[in-house]
């Protein structure tokens, strides 16, 4: 794993390497923070964040100078929001789920089984049809600049899970007051308990909640396969991150710094995205190599799965847009991500 990210990282970091070090800000420049509530090293969002602020700290020596912090180090995803807006925080990359209170649009990525990869869910994303929830979110004060990927969410527990019945009874921890990932865990007979990501671990270990969905690349760099009985490879939903910035510090730049901005987080996004599968498999194969339970569902149990949330996707439409939805199933029918 290690060598993996480090290969990526250096390959990727490679044209900006005079600024590898983002934390090494001199005195004569402005000093903007990027907080990440996630792991910075082998994982997805935190090397696209370090690669980030390492390409503009090239570009943009002497001016400007982005320091990175993980781990909710700084803020957690709804603080940081107000931290955005406060003008004490530059940059951001919360997940797609954390958008609720701007456009309920967003929620889109909450459905069950709406694409079937992560690749699926990008080429949704690079599509014409995104612009209107990027729009409804710059124009709640939070510009987006880019979309990142992390992966698909899987879910896990203290009992091992096969069936979508399996942990009923149980509380899992949510990231978001979603109505949607609501109606999935209802679904299966489970109590939602919102909680910032921080809190996820100590959560499972006390048995505060029994279960909880994420990614791999969460689930292995925060160590939830260890407090859990099994991991089940469910594969339900898309995890990705609207890279966001604040229109207060966009409007304090000149135009040609702005675009260097706003040029390099899409530059970012084209590089990063194409590892956030391999990060996240190789990240499975950590939890794996720890002795952490995976299940791997038959054909036959993941089509359980599916009929069980199949209604979901009918109930919400109207909420979140009917034809937004149908473009995204289109779009993931259509979809050709090898090539
Ligand atoms: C993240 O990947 O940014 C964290 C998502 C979560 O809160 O589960």
């Amino acid at each position: 794993m290690k060598f993996l990210s480090t290969l990526v990282a250096a390959t990727l970091v490679a044209p900006f390497m005079a600024a590898a070090d983002p934390t090494g800000c001199d005195g004569n420049e402005e000093v903007l923070k990027f907080s990440v509530v996630t792991s910075l090293k082998g994982h997805p969002k935190g090397e696209a964040a370090m690669t980030y602020a390492a390409a503009i700290n090239e570009q943009l020596n002497g001016s400007y100078c982005i320091e990175v912090y993980g781990n909710s180090e700084l803020y957690d995803d709804a603080e940081g929001f107000v931290a955005l807006e406060q003008g004490d925080l530059h940059f951001a990359a919360p997940s797609l789920a954390k958008f609720g209170d701007y456009t309920q649009k967003m929620d889109l990525f909450n459905l069950p089984f709406l694409f079937d990869g992560p690749l699926h869910a990008l080429e949704f994303l690079q599509s014409d049809e995104v612009e209107q929830l990027s729009d409804e979110v710059t124009n709640a004060g939070f510009p987006v600049l880019s979309y990142w990927s992390n992966g698909m969410r899987q879910f896990s527990a203290t009992v091992p899970m096969r069936r979508p019945g399996d942990a009923e009874g149980l509380t899992f921890r949510v990231s978001s007051s979603s109505p949607i990932t609501a109606a999935v865990l209802d679904t299966m007979g489970i109590t939602p308990k919102k909680l910032s990501f921080s809190k996820v671990y100590d959560a499972l270990a006390s048995g505060e909640v029994q279960g909880q969905e994420n990614t791999w690349a969460n689930i292995a760099t925060k160590e939830f396969y260890r407090v859990q009985a099994a991991v089940t490879e469910s594969n339900h939903t898309y995890l990705g991150y609207a890279m966001i910035t604040s229109q207060r510090f966009l409007d304090s730049l000149d135009p040609e710094t702005r675009a260097v901005f706003v040029d390099t987080a899409k530059l970012v996004a084209h590089e990063r995205n194409r590892f956030a599968f391999e990060l996240n498999q190789q990240q499975r194969q950590n939890i794996l190599d720890d002795d952490g339970i995976i299940l791997r569902l038959t054909p036959t149990e993941m089509q359980e799965w599916r009929d069980a949330f199949a209604p979901i996707l009918e109930r919400f439409k109207p909420s979140i847009g009917a034809e937004l939805v149908e473009t995204a199933v289109r779009i993931n029918a259509e979809a050709d991500p090898f090539n």
